[in-house]
């Protein structure tokens, strides 16, 4: 059999998430950090020297250029994610462009529309989709075995410390509780029960216009509702509850990261542990190595269309809620 081709990463904007990122990338096989880029050409050597990348870019536009890099994975607050994402798609290079896909759907359809003429592979980096236990849920869910769901209840909360310059509050880089956590529960409920037919919202909003909180229903025909929820204001459960007509699948605490699945029925509980090695994002990763090996321009799973939708939701909520980025 053939060795696969290695595929060679770059990274754009060197935060908190692509230091995970480049963390499980050396997991996984035939596929390697290759480049990073950051503003600072000092972030960037460090980065390099932490992770053994060969190249260490000072500006955005270098590693989309690099004749070497095969993907690119975006980190950037969510206001760059389709500047940054179209740069590289028209230098030919596959994107792996982290959550939320952009701000809008606007941008979501631009995005789309520049890797399709360019015919290059573009996909959302929502991890949770690829997760073991998440995959176990969606095949659970399917099987029959426990009838339609009924309600779903899913929710992620947690306070970060307060810093009005981070991007997690500031209004100009997209902060807020829906687009940085909500986006999960929303995730949840498109990916099981698909789009609503209508739905609700409320929000609580810091001094500076993003959103604290925000709590949602989604309403579904026969009377099925998905109660989601986001807030920066406390820890919460961080669970996902799917009620079936035949029993209960619970995904436990942290339900967008790797975790464990407790399943009611007939009665009896079951709790199911999956064997995670990394820190979870190998998964999607390894996703999307295969994608591009096979010449794919999209995913099967995270599809173009998926991505819209969601955007879609997210849109229509920000409308209820009166939040204008
Ligand atoms: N999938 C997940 O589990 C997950 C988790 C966390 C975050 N995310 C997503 O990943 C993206 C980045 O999140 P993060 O938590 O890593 O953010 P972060 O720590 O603030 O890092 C973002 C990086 O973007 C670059 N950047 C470019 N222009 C910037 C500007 N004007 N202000 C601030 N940073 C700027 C900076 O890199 P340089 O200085 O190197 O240029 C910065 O370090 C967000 O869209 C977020 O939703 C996903």
């Amino acid at each position: 059999m053939n060795t696969p081709k290695t595929i060679r990463w770059g990274i754009i904007g060197l935060g908190k998430i692509a230091n995970k990122f480049a963390k499980d990338i050396q997991t996984i096989d035939h596929c390697e950090l290759y480049a990073v880029a950051s503003r600072h050409q000092e972030k960037a050597n460090s980065f390099a020297k932490q992770y053994n990348a060969t190249k260490a870019y000072a500006n955005y536009e270098s590693l989309a250029a690099d004749p070497h890099v095969d993907a690119v994975y975006i980190a950037t607050p969510h206001s760059f994610h389709k500047a940054n994402a179209i740069m590289c798609l028209n230098h030919k290079k596959a994107v792996l462009c982290e959550k939320p896909f952009a701000m809008n759907l606007q941008e979501v359809e631009a995005m789309i529309a520049v890797a399709k003429a360019n015919n290059v592979l573009l996909m959302e980096a929502l991890w949770t989709y690829f997760l073991p236990h998440y995959q176990f849920v969606l095949k659970e869910l399917k099987s029959g075995k426990y009838g339609a769901i009924t309600k779903l209840e899913a929710d992620f909360g947690f306070k970060p410390k307060i810093d009005m310059e981070s991007r997690v509050f500031k209004k100009s880089l997209g902060g807020g509780s829906l687009l940085d956590i909500g986006i999960y529960p929303i995730f949840t409920a498109l990916s099981t029960l698909g789009k609503p037919v209508d739905l609700e919202a409320k929000a609580t909003f810091f001094d500076n216009g993003v959103d604290a909180t925000c709590d949602m229903i989604f309403n579904y025909n026969n009377g099925v509702k998905a109660f989601l929820k986001s807030t920066f204001l406390e820890e919460t459960s961080s669970e996902a509850v799917f009620h079936c007509e035949r029993g209960r699948i619970k995904i436990n605490s942290g339900f967008h990261r790797p975790s464990t699945v407790t399943i009611t029925n007939d009665g009896k509980q079951s709790t199911h542990d999956f064997e995670v090695k990394t820190i979870g994002y190998s998964y999607e990763t390894a996703h999307f190595n295969a994608l591009l090996r096979s010449h794919k321009t999209e995913s099967p799973i995270m599809n173009h269309k998926f991505s819209r939708d969601l955007m879609f939701i997210l849109d229509d909520v920000r409308h209820l809620i009166n939040l204008k980025y």
